[in-house]
């Protein structure tokens, strides 16, 4: 497949820096699935090939050969959520991960662009840490309920309602939000960071559930806020106790945005990828993760010894992340992710202190 670069140039100014940038103008590559395109994407399909049925990979090939082109092109790295489609976590990115390896990595890599692969929130993460990069998402309506459920104003509130009692946001928030905190936390530090105060009464916001876990944990006193998932507050604990009586030796593998009447019949509870790796370290017969559908999907063929037993819910915002989507933003260099520069440089803040706390 060939890559035509144009002689014109499209620049951008970077909004907090001021810096111009000009990038290659790209004709639209031809997307005929061809024999070179089966045999420099066959080691791809191996990975995916326990998901995607072969009918289906000469429509998604030239797309994923296309954009791994236009990486090397573009200088431009794949940062992907641990709940993107198969045929983008394992055909086009770069690095995955859950929220809090992806915010590591994004201050780690030296590409000029970051096509971040999640929800908008993690995009904003990836400019925070980047701001002389250009941080593109495929689709800027993905959105989170979480970041949805609280606005700046909302913690100015609780401030002025606890005062001196320090503010942990989680990293579902929009950039205003993480202003207005003092450090962020993830679902795989959240204890951790509630704890590296030393005060006995944190606010941990908007996720009221993932707080009421954290509480449970801890000896430090917890306030928070009405946020919930909307996909791991579908999960109930009489659902998945249904599911364990008809699956003898399944483990339950939760996500802490789950309701604690949930993580009180799970045999482990973590991040994205803290469930990842328990999956892979146990070899459990039978798992079910209770969390977005594609993550099962993710790695079922790395886990053979594992049968990955329903139910899941989809998160319709990391859903909005397409194949064509990303070739579609490799090739405008759109959407671009900017964040007003009054308000990057205290929401980095906030992120960059829980990104330095010792793991
Ligand atoms: P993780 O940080 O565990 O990857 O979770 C992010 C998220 O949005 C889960 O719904
Ligand atoms: Fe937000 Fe829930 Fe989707 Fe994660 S799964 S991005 S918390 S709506």
């Amino acid at each position: 497949m060939e890559i035509v670069i144009d002689r014109r140039a499209k620049t951008e100014r970077r909004a907090e820096t001021g810096r111009a940038r000009k990038y290659p103008v790209i004709a639209r590559p031809d997307l005929t699935y061809t024999p070179e395109i089966a045999a420099a994407t066959a080691h791809l399909y191996e990975k995916v090939k326990h998901v995607i049925p072969a009918i289906e990979w000469p429509a998604l090939a030239p797309t994923i050969k296309a954009i791994n082109d236009l990486k090397k092109v573009r200088n431009a790295v794949i940062i992907a959520h641990n709940y993107q489609v198969p045929e983008i976590y394992h055909g086009v990115a770069d690095i995955v991960g859950d929220s809090l390896a992806l915010a590591r990595e994004a201050a780690r890599t030296d590409a000029d662009v970051i096509v971040q692969c999640g929800v908008h929130f993690m995009a904003e993460t990836s400019k925070l840490m980047n701001p002389d990069k250009t941080v593109l998402i495929p689709d800027s309506r993905a959105g989170c309920s979480l970041a949805e459920s609280i606005t700046a104003a909302d913690v100015r509130l609780l401030r002025q309602r606890y005062p001196g009692v320090p503010v942990v946001t989680y990293v579902n928030t929009s950039a205003e939000v993480k202003a207005e905190s003092d450090i962020c936390c993830t679902s795989a530090n959240a204890r951790q960071v509630v704890e590296s105060f030393g005060v006995d009464r944190v606010i941990l916001i908007p996720d009221e559930y993932l707080a009421k876990n954290v509480a449970a944990e801890t000896h430090v006193r917890i306030i928070t806020w009405h946020g919930h998932c909307e996909v791991h507050e579908r999960f109930t604990a009489e659902e998945l106790l249904e599911y364990r009586d008809a699956h003898p030796g399944m483990e339950i593998i939760a996500h802490p945005e789950c309701s604690p009447d949930v993580v009180a019949v799970a045999d482990f509870t973590g991040s994205t990828s803290a469930m990842i790796n328990y999956v892979k370290s146990r070899k459990p017969p039978k798992a079910l993760l209770v969390t977005e559908c594609s993550m099962a999907s993710n790695i079922a063929g790395e886990s053979p010894d594992t049968q990955f037993v329903a139910p899941c819910n989809l998160c319709p915002h990391m859903q909005r992340i397409t194949l064509g989507g990303i070739l579609e933003s490799l090739l405008t260099m759109s959407e671009e992710v900017t964040i007003d520069p009054a308000v990057a440089s205290r929401a980095r803040r906030a992120v960059e202190r829980m990104v330095n706390l010792q793991s």
